[in-house]
C-alpha cells in the first residue's frame, strides 16, 4: 500500500490513470476537439453561451435526423415497431433541443447588440443541418442548396437529402402498402418539392383517428404528432428569443426577422394530420 496522499488508499477500486497513448474517452468523444470548437468574434464574454448554444442545437439536429432518417429506413422494411422507437427517442431529443433555448430567451436588445455586429451576415438560416431537418418533414426546397455552393461536402449531402423520399414520404408509402387510399399522385410526388397538404391524405388520418384508438395508423400518427408539435415549438421559441433580443429589426441573415419568422413559424408541420382533426 502507498503512502504517496496523491494515489487513493484503495487502489483496487479506483478509476486507472495510466494511459499509453489518449484516454480511451478523449478517443471516443473527442472531447478535446469538441471544447477547442469556440472562437467567439467579439470581446462579449456573453458571445460564448450564444455561441455554444448554437453549437448545442446543431449537435441535436443532427441527433435528430439520424432519428428521422433511421424511422424512415424502418417504415420502408415495414418494420412499425422500429420506426415507433426511432420517433420516441427523437421526441425525448426535441424536448432536449427546446430545453437549450434558455440561456439565449432572455437577451435584452443591449446584450445581444453587444456581439450580434460581430456576426456579419451569419444566420442560422444558413444552418445545413436544419435545411437537412426539414427535408424530411417535407419541406422540400431546392434554393436552400443555394447558400452551399461553395461547401461541396454539405451541398453533396443536401442535394441527395432533396432527393430523397422525406420521412411523412416514407409514412405515406407505408400507410399505402397496408391497404390506406393514398393517391398515386401523392406516391408519386416530385419528391424534390415541397409536400403539398392533399384531402384523400387528410381523410385516411381522419378515418383512422375516428376509428380504434390503439390502431398501428393512430400510434403512428400521434408519434409524429409529438414530433410535430415539439418541431412548432422551436421554432415558436426562436421567434420569442427573437423577438425580445431584436424587436422588429432586420435579420443578419438578411430576412425581415421576425416577421418572416412568424411565417415560417405559422406553417403546419405533418399538415394533414392537424386538418384530419376537425372531420373526426
Ligand atoms: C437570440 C438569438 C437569435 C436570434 C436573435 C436569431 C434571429 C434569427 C433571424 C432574424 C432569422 C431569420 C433569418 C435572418 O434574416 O437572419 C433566423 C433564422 C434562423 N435561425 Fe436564428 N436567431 C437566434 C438564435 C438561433 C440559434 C441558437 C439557432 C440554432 C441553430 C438558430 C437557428 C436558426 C435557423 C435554423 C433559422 C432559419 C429558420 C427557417 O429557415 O425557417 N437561431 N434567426
Amino acid at each position: 500500500m502507498s503512502h504517496d496522499s496523491d494515489v487513493p488508499e484503495d487502489a483496487a477500486q479506483a478509476p486507472a490513470l495510466d494511459f499509453a497513448g489518449t484516454t480511451p474517452y478523449e478517443d471516443y468523444v473527442q472531447a478535446d476537439v469538441l471544447t477547442h470548437l469556440q472562437h467567439p468574434l467579439s470581446d462579449d464574454p456573453g458571445e460564448m453561451v450564444f455561441l455554444v448554444t448554437t453549437q448545442v442545437m446543431e449537435l441535436w439536429f443532427t441527433v435528430i435526423v439520424h432519428e428521422w432518417e433511421s424511422a424512415a429506413a424502418s417504415l420502408r422494411q415495414d418494420d412499425l415497431p422500429g420506426a415507433l422507437a426511432a420517433l420516441k427517442r427523437s421526441t425525448y431529443e426535441l424536448q432536449s433541443l427546446n430545453a437549450s433555448w434558455e440561456p439565449l430567451a432572455h437577451l435584452t436588445p443591449a446584450q445581444f447588440n453587444s456581439y450580434r455586429s460581430a456576426l456579419g451576415e451569419g444566420s442560422g438560416f444558413q444552418s445545413a443541418m436544419y435545411r437537412r431537418l426539414e427535408f424530411l418533414l417535407g419541406e422540400k426546397s431546392a434554393s436552400m442548396l443555394v447558400p452551399h455552393r461553395g461547401a461541396p461536402r454539405v451541398y453533396g449531402e443536401l442535394e441527395k437529402a432533396l432527393h430523397e423520399p422525406s420521412l411523412y414520404d416514407e409514412v405515406l408509402r407505408f400507410l399505402a402498402r397496408r391497404g390506406e387510399d393514398v393517391p398515386d399522385e401523392v406516391l408519386e410526388r416530385d419528391l424534390a418539392a415541397r409536400h403539398e397538404p392533399h384531402p384523400a391524405v387528410e381523410a385516411v388520418w381522419a378515418r383512422a383517428y375516428a376509428g380504434d384508438q390503439g390502431s398501428d395508423v393512430v400510434r403512428l400518427g400521434e408519434a409524429l404528432t409529438e414530433v410535430a408539435e415539439l418541431v412548432w415549438r422551436w421554432r415558436n421559441d426562436h421567434l420569442v428569443a427573437t423577438r425580445r433580443a431584436m424587436g422588429s429589426k432586420t435579420g443578419t441573415g438578411g430576412s425581415a426577422g421576425v416577421a418572416w419568422l412568424e411565417k415560417r413559424a405559422a406553417k403546419n408541420v405533418f399538415p394533414e394530420l392537424w386538418t384530419a382533426r376537425s372531420h373526426v
